[in-house]
């Protein structure tokens, strides 16, 4: 086992060195030029590598719709030059929001995401030329037992979890009934994808969220969505069967937990005895069951945040009154790397994007680069880094570097400003939005210690 230190390499050499010391396998080369290589998906050429994955702002407005800070996240990422912009989780009906103002497509605000795309599209050609077409894929989502549409808890699950549920008995189990119905409104919100311009819909499967809680549904009885693998993955093939059948001309991804780091019977992707071994047999059945349901490419991530959140992203601080991970993020890197690695090699024709990047700094381009040399159909996915940096592809194609004071230094404090339900993005370095946010939670948090000390 490995101890957590947070980040202090001046050098790629010291990057280096570390991971031998600590015998972590992390690709890296000098060269950064396979970041700029196209790559099909669908019948789309993405103009590179670079992904901004999917991050809740927190900022749509009450209907769903786009927001003001909504439009300023995605023209600033349209002007930084990715080739594949991930639009944040999406909620398919009220009652699966995680947050009062997370992103909800309807019928009735149909036309603001038409206008949020055309606007990113018009940016990102207006910032580069007419060969950088970027990709738009929109991740559908129920938040399951974390939503909390009117910013109370209003948990619903496929099973109960004593890893995750804090008061079972609050917790409602859908139906199969309410299931089938959701799958529904996966198809319905596909529809809607499609009439406002996205290229592709993401049916997301990670997190915790509904469709990787029953993907870990061992534990669901007498349900054609639970206990065996094929009833496990159900909800999520048909889904993706009814979008591929329903919606020609959209592409579908899938973004998936290949690993819980939860116990059998309760986590994904873990073997079955009384350890946290990760056991991809069942990953790389669904990658292969999707695939044959329509799926044309995958996003692997891991961990469920609330729970164990460096498994998902590593971070050199850890949100306020949570325990320090017994690892070095280094190994949390290596870890995503690798089981990213381990599907695409089963599945080498299809299109993979790696996640877990933000925590190595300025050096991610040259493990990016390194991954993309051996893994010919390698993304790569920036998620914390793309709220501090939108840019920072831009600034790689112009100089071939990135500047150490911009990058994203992997605080948590996006993560807190979620988690107090407040619009979220950089704190360090889009202060003038971010910080006054934080500033007012931080108060807050003053004014609850002084509460319990004085009362
Ligand atoms: C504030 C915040 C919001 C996020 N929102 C989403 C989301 O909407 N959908 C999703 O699949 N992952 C979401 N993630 C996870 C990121 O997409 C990404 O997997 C994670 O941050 C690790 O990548 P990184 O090291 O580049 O940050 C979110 C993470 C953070 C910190």
């Amino acid at each position: 086992m490995t101890q957590h230190e947070p980040f202090s390499f001046r050098s790629s050499e010291e990057l280096l060195e570390k991971t031998e010391k600590l015998e972590v396998e992390i690709p890296f080369q000098d060269s950064i030029s396979p970041l700029f290589d196209s790559i099909i998906i669908g019948r789309s050429k993405i103009p590179n590598r670079m992904v901004v994955q999917p991050m809740e702002g927190f900022d749509a407005n009450p209907d769903g719709s786009p927001g003001e800070l909504s439009f300023r996240r995605y023209e600033r990422y349209a002007k930084g030059g990715s080739g594949l912009i991930w639009h944040e989780a999406t909620s398919i009906i009220p009652q699966g929001r995680s947050n009062p103002r997370q992103s909800m497509i309807t019928r009735k605000n149909l036309d603001s995401f038409k206008r949020l795309v055309e606007n990113i599209r018009r940016q990102a050609y207006k910032a580069f030329d007419s060969k950088h077409e970027v990709f738009l894929v929109l991740q559908l989502t129920h938040s399951g037992r974390f939503s909390m549409p009117k910013g109370k808890p209003q948990p619903q699950a496929a099973c109960l979890n004593p890893f995750l549920d804090r008061n079972s008995e609050k917790v409602h189990i859908l139906s199969d009934e309410e299931l089938d119905y959701l799958q529904d409104r996966y198809l319905q919100a596909s529809k809607l994808a499609y009439q406002a311009g996205f290229d592709a819909v993401d049916i997301k499967a990670c997190h915790g969220y509904l469709v990787n809680d029953l993907l870990a549904a061992f534990m669901r009885k007498d349900s054609r969505y639970g206990g065996m693998f094929d009833d496990r993955a159900r909800f999520l093939t048909e889904v993706v069967q009814n979008v591929k059948k329903n919606t020609q001309g959209l592409v579908i991804g899938v973004r998936f937990n290949a690993y819980d780091g939860i116990k059998f019977p309760y986590g994904f992707g873990v073997k079955k005895d009384s350890s946290l071994c990760i056991d991809l047999s069942e990953p790389k059945a669904l990658v292969k069951q999707l695939v044959k349901a329509g799926a044309s490419f995958f996003n692997i991530t891991a961990g469920i945040p609330r729970y164990n959140p460096h498994l998902g992203r590593p971070f050199d601080r850890n949100l306020p009154g949570d325990p320090l991970p017994e690892e070095h993020p280094l190994e949390g890197v290596s870890r995503l790397i690798k089981i990213t690695e381990k599907l695409q090699d089963e599945f080498p024709d299809y299109p993979f994007v790696y996640t877990g990047f933000s925590w190595l700094r300025q050096f991610f381009p040259n493990v990016a680069a390194a991954i993309i040399t051996s893994k010919k159909e390698a993304l790569i996915g920036l998620g914390r880094s793309s709220f501090a940096y939108p840019d920072a592809v831009k600034e790689l194609m112009d100089t071939g570097t990135l500047h150490p004071r911009k990058v994203c230094i992997t605080c948590s404090r996006c993560t807190e400003l979620m988690r107090a339900g407040c619009v979220t993005g950089c704190v360090v370095h889009d202060k003038e939005i971010y910080a006054r946010e934080y500033h007012k939670i931080s108060y807050k948090y003053k004014e609850k210690k002084n509460e319990k000390k004085h009362g």
